[in-house]
């Protein structure tokens, strides 16, 4: 392997990371590529990743461990810190010896000692209990756990990888997590940008997550342009998690062919749209049949009304093409145009 990756260049880093299940090809990520290479290299540092929930960092912690030379024969535990059980976690850890307490009727390996000479993962670690953060802590500080029921202690070599889907200062500062465990973590930081601050990204990423699936669905070849440009346009609060649940949605109801467009896109919208909001547009119809009701509005009247408002407030989102405007609404710009002119409508900007 090249120092610490420095003689790799940003195509042949992005690969080494792709072929390791993180894929990206953003230019925006090579920098943070870059210190995760260098951090494999270096198997024993601590490294902390930050970022939103589905930004990828437990795949960018699993690609660190594939990546390490000296621990990628090793396992790779995580250790999910939001959800341990109160009464078990110590054992969960540290295991325990047969007999140890009632119900431990054989010897158990925590999840420490499963790890050993490999990497463990400590997922979410911003939800762990305060009294678990001691004794995490304390582990850490003296890479030797002790088996409940046991009287000897065991080294462990494992290297910690942690995550963090909120940024963990804060927590620090509002006394929520331990200023030394967080100084513990913090040898590396990397934080994942949110997937919309690298739509770069959209490309490579719809065409990878769409042939994860290959054993289910036909292969995809190719990703139509209309359809990354839409994509662009959606905020993705999940990131590569809510994207990757869209590209699935779309080779479900996807009829034939190698080519994953606008079309795959509009077929999976209508039962989808219907199921998310069902009480939104129930609570409108309801308003509407109100006003018809009391006022004695003419019923066809009162539909065109409506089309005009919900065609109003689309146009006057700004800084949108028509064309976007006509993929927001799910409806092809012809009858886009067609409506304005009916409805002599003045979009803030067409194209
Ligand atoms: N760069 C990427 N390449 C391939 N798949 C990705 C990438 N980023 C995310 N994913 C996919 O998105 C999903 C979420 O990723 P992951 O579990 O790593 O997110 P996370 O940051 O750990 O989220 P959370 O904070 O909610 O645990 C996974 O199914 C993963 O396969
Ligand atoms: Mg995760």
């Amino acid at each position: 392997m090249g120092i610490e990756g420095a003689f790799l260049t940003d195509n042949e880093l992005r690969q080494s990371f792709n072929e390791r299940g993180f894929v990206t090809g953003s230019q925006e990520l090579v920098p943070l590529l870059r210190h995760a290479y260098k951090a494999a290299c270096v198997s024993d540092i601590t490294v902390l990743l930050e970022g939103e929930t589905g930004t990828g960092k437990q795949v960018l912690a699993s690609a660190i461990h594939r990546l390490d030379q000296k621990r990628r024969a090793s396992p790779f535990v995580t250790m999910h810190c939001g959800s341990l059980s109160e009464g078990l976690v110590e054992s969960e850890l540290f295991g325990h010896q047969k007999g140890a307490f009632t119900g431990a009727v054989t010897h158990r390996k925590g999840l420490f000692q499963s790890a050993h000479g490999g990497t463990l993962f400590l997922d979410d670690v911003n939800d762990l209990p305060q009294n678990l953060q001691t004794k995490l802590l304390d582990v850490l500080q003296r890479s030797r756990v002790r088996a409940i029921g046991s009287d000897q202690e065991a080294q462990v070599d494992v290297r910690i990888i942690a995550a963090a889907n909120q940024p963990l200062k804060p927590l620090v500062l509002q006394n929520n997590f331990r200023a030394d465990l967080y100084h513990r973590l913090n040898v590396v930081r990397l934080w994942l940008p949110p997937l919309r601050d690298r739509m770069q990204d959209l490309p490579t990423l719809v065409l990878a997550l769409a042939n994860f699936h290959r054993d289910i669905y036909q292969p995809i070849e190719e990703v139509e342009f209309e359809l990354i440009t839409l994509l662009r346009t959606l905020p993705y609060p999940g990131n590569v998690r809510e994207l990757e649940n869209d590209v699935q949605r779309m080779l479900f109801s996807k009829a034939e062919g190698t080519r994953l467009g606008l079309a795959d896109w509009h077929r999976r919208w209508p039962e989808v749209e219907a199921e998310e909001h069902p009480d939104l547009l129930g609570e409108a119809a309801a308003k509407v049949w109100g006003a018809i009701s009391a006022q004695g509005i003419p019923y066809a009247q009162a539909i065109q009304q409506i089309e005009r408002r919900v065609l109003e407030a689309a146009l006057n989102v700004g800084g949108q093409t028509r064309r976007e405007i006509a993929q927001r609404l799910r409806t092809s710009e012809r009858t886009l145009y067609h409506k304005i002119r009916t409805y002599d409508l003045r979009p803030q900007r067409g194209s």
